[in-house]
């Protein structure tokens, strides 16, 4: 599993300069920067991590890409749900070998990625994206990284227009996801998760809101995640001087039976107390 092979990514780190690149290794092609070329060819006989050296001298650590590599090094056309977030959104929504998980939309497929492999082959997973363009890329991104996936159907068609079947999981990752709040009534199993991931906050509230009116969702949590890195370097031990401050909010539920309001004991008094004789057909 150390080897690298035509046809799939590979990292080339110039640790020096502190630069990284993602490329797709076909025979007989060149990798090239103005620090020299490499031969395709030579890098497939590398194993993972071990070093290769360009024309002109400069050595490469060459990687298998992990999922974070492959999602922040391609080139992107929708926004993506970083990592970070993504693990959260995995743990919160309690997703497993088994379950059947819809998400919309698409939009890159880094987390349709995520999700496939928390599925490990087992249950499926049902992707809706409005853009046929965004669809046909996302399903090339995630064959690409992941390989074939009979258990992900992707389809091309708006949530907010309703949802056919019912699934154990929904992940949201589009801008009005209140407006699949009622679809939820019938897609959503009782007892089942939702996750969304909203940029500002005003969206959080205005979902939170619909999932409240519904009285049907248990549990409503909204959060972000920081990540801070540090600068562990000798003496120098502190927090990183820069820091990528905000992607977005997620909120996690669950939905439930709706919770009627009691009867007052006042009212239940009332009916014993009363010497009325009830009629025929309540007795
Ligand atoms: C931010 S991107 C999703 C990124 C994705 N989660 C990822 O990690 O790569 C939002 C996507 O939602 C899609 N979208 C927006 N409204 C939608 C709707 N009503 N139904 C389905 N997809 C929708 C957009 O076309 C876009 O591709």
């Amino acid at each position: 599993m150390n080897t690298i092979s035509y046809g799939t990514n590979v990292i080339l780190t110039d640790e020096e300069r502190g630069k990284r690149h993602m490329t797709r290794l076909r025979e007989g092609i060149r990798f090239t920067t103005q620090y020299g070329f490499i031969e395709h060819d030579e890098i497939v006989k590398v194993l993972d991590g071990g070093i290769i050296t360009s024309s002109k001298g400069v050595r490469y650590r060459v990687l298998k890409p992990t999922y974070i590599d492959y999602v922040m090094n391609i080139k992107r056309r929708a926004q993506i749900i970083y990592p970070k977030d993504t693990a959260a959104m995995l743990m919160e929504g309690d997703i497993y070998p088994g379950l059947s998980v819809l998400e919309a939309g698409v939009g890159q497929g880094a987390l349709s990625i995520a999700i496939l492999r928390a599925l490990g082959g087992r249950g499926t997973l049902t992707s809706y994206e409005l853009r046929e363009d965004f669809a046909g890329d996302a399903a090339g991104f995630i064959a690409e990284f992941y390989g074939d996936a009979e258990n992900h159907d992707i389809q091309v068609r708006n949530i907010y227009e309703g949802i056919d079947g019912e699934y154990d999981r929904v992940m949201l990752d589009l801008p009005e996801p209140w407006q699949v709040v009622p679809h939820l009534e019938t897609g959503l199993r009782q007892g089942g998760l939702l996750v969304c991931y909203l940029p500002t906050i005003l969206q959080v509230k205005s979902c939170v809101d619909a999932l409240r009116e519904a009285g049907t969702f248990d549990d409503i949590n909204s959060f972000e995640l920081i990540k801070r890195p540090w600068k562990v370097d000798g003496r120098s031990v502190r927090p990183e001087m820069w820091t990528f401050n905000h992607s977005a909010f997620i909120i996690t539920c669950r939905k439930v039976e709706k919770m009627m309001p009691k009867v007052k004991p006042a009212d239940a008094q009332e009916t014993e107390e009363t010497d009325e004789m009830p009629d025929d057909a309540d007795i």
